[in-house]
C-alpha cells in the first residue's frame, strides 16, 4: 500500500472549504493509502496566537477530523508536538536549506510585501520544518492545496540534496495537487476563496456553525441577475460556487443534472436545496463531533497515533543523525 501524509494548520475554525477541499478527500484516501494525518501545531505559532483560542481550535480540529470520518483504525492521526522528532529533524533540515531558497517562498514574501511588521524567524524557516514533517515518514504522496506546492517542491530538493550528500536517507515524495478538490469560494465575494481569515463572517460556513446561521449564510449568498441556474464560473461565479457545493455534497453530481432540476425555477428554490444539503452534512458532522467531544476518543486517538508515528519518526531521525555524523553512541 502506498503511503500518504498531510497536515492541517488549524489557525482558525474548519469550514466548508476545508471540508470539501481537503478533509473529505483524506477520508476517501484512507481506504486506498496508508494515511498519516497530523495537526501542524508548531506551524500555528509562526504567527502570534492567543493561547486559549489556539488550544480550542486544535482540539476542535482533531474532533472534526474524526467527526468528518477519518478513522483512527485506518489512519494515523497525531499532533505534531507529540512527535518530538519533527522539531529536531526540522532544525537539521534548516541547516541544509539555503537562505536564498527560503527567501523565494511566496508565503513569506507575500507577508513581507504587504508590509507586515515583526515577522518571526519561525515563519521564515517553516518550509524546512515542513520538509522534516514529510521526510520523517517516507510518504509516496503529499496531498496539498495549490499554495503548498512550492513547499513540497523544496522538500523534494532537500531530500535529493541530502541523499546525494549522505547516501540514501529519504524517499523523494510527490505532491498530489488538483486531486485535492474543488476550490470553494466565499459566499459574499465569489472571486475570493472561502477562508477562515475572511473578515466578513457571512462568506464562510464553519463546520460548527449553528444550522440556522449556516442556512442564512447560504440564502444570503451573492448571485446575479441572469435568473438561470447554469454553470458558468466566469459570468455567474456565485451560482457556479453554489452548484459546486451542491455537486460535491451529492457525490460529484454532474452540473448538467443540477441545471435540469432547477430549469425555470428561481434562485430561492435553488438556494433552499443547497442549504438543505449543507445543513444535512453539518448536522451529521456536528452530531458526531458532540459524541467525540464527550468521549475519550480524542485522547485515545492522539495517544495511539503518537505511538505509531513516534516509532517511524524516531527510527528515521536516528538514521539521519548517524549519517550526518552527530551521533556518537549506538542506541
Ligand atoms: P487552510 O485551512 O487554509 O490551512 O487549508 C487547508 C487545506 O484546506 C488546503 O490545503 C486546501 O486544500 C483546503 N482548503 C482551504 N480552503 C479551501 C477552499 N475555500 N476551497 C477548497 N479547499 C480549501
Ligand atoms: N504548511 C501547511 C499549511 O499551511 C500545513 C503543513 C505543515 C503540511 N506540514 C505539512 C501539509 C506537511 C502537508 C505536509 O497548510
Amino acid at each position: 500500500m502506498k503511503r500518504m501524509l498531510s497536515g492541517i494548520k488549524p489557525t482558525g475554525q474548519l469550514h466548508l472549504g476545508s471540508y470539501l477541499g481537503a478533509l473529505k478527500h483524506f477520508v476517501d484516501y484512507q481506504d486506498e493509502y496508508e494515511m498519516y494525518a497530523f495537526i501542524a501545531n508548531l506551524h500555528c505559532i509562526t504567527v502570534p496566537q492567543d493561547p486559549a483560542t489556539l488550544q480550542k481550535n486544535l482540539k476542535d480540529c482533531v474532533a472534526l477530523y474524526l467527526a468528518c470520518g477519518l478513522d483512527p483504525k485506518k489512519a494515523t492521526i497525531f499532533l505534531q508536538t507529540d512527535v518530538k522528532a519533527h522539531a529536531q529533524l526540522g532544525y537539521i533540515m534548516c541547516c541544509h536549506t539555503y537562505m536564498g531558497e527560503l527567501s523565494r517562498m511566496t508565503q513569506f514574501k507575500d507577508k513581507q510585501a504587504k508590509g507586515e511588521k515583526n515577522l518571526s524567524g519561525g515563519l521564515y524557516t517553516y518550509p524546512s520544518l515542513m520538509a522534516a514533517d514529510i521526510l520523517l515518514y517516507d510518504p509516496d504522496y503529499v496531498p496539498v492545496g495549490d499554495d503548498q506546492k512550492q513547499h513540497v517542491e523544496l522538500t523534494r530538493d532537500l531530500a535529493i540534496r541530502m541523499n546525494h550528500r549522505y547516501g540514501d536517507l529519504f524517499k523523494v515524495p510527490e505532491p498530489l495537487i488538483g486531486k485535492v478538490g474543488a476550490r470553494i469560494m466565499s459566499l459574499n465575494d465569489p472571486s475570493k476563496k472561502m477562508s477562515k481569515s475572511d473578515n466578513n463572517d457571512k462568506g464562510c460556513v464553519y463546520l460548527l456553525d449553528d444550522l440556522k446561521k449556516a442556512r442564512k449564510k447560504i440564502m444570503g449568498a451573492v448571485t446575479d441577475n441572469f435568473a438561470n441556474v447554469h454553470y458558468d464560473p466566469e459570468n455567474q461565479p456565485g451560482i457556479a460556487n453554489l452548484m459546486q457545493i451542491m455537486s460535491s455534497l451529492e457525490d460529484n453530481r454532474p452540473f448538467g443534472e443540477i441545471e435540469e432540476q432547477f430549469k425555470g425555477k428561481g434562485y430561492g428554490d435553488f438556494k433552499r436545496a443547497v442549504a438543505d444539503d449543507v445543513c444535512h452534512t453539518l448536522e451529521t458532522i456536528q452530531n458526531r463531533y458532540n459524541e467525540v467531544i464527550s468521549s475519550d476518543l480524542l485522547e485515545k486517538t492522539l495517544s495511539e497515533g503518537a505511538a505509531r508515528a513516534n516509532a517511524i519518526a524516531n527510527a528515521k531521525l536516528d538514521k539521519v543523525q548517524r549519517a550526518i555524523g552527530i551521533e556518537i553512541i549506538d542506541k
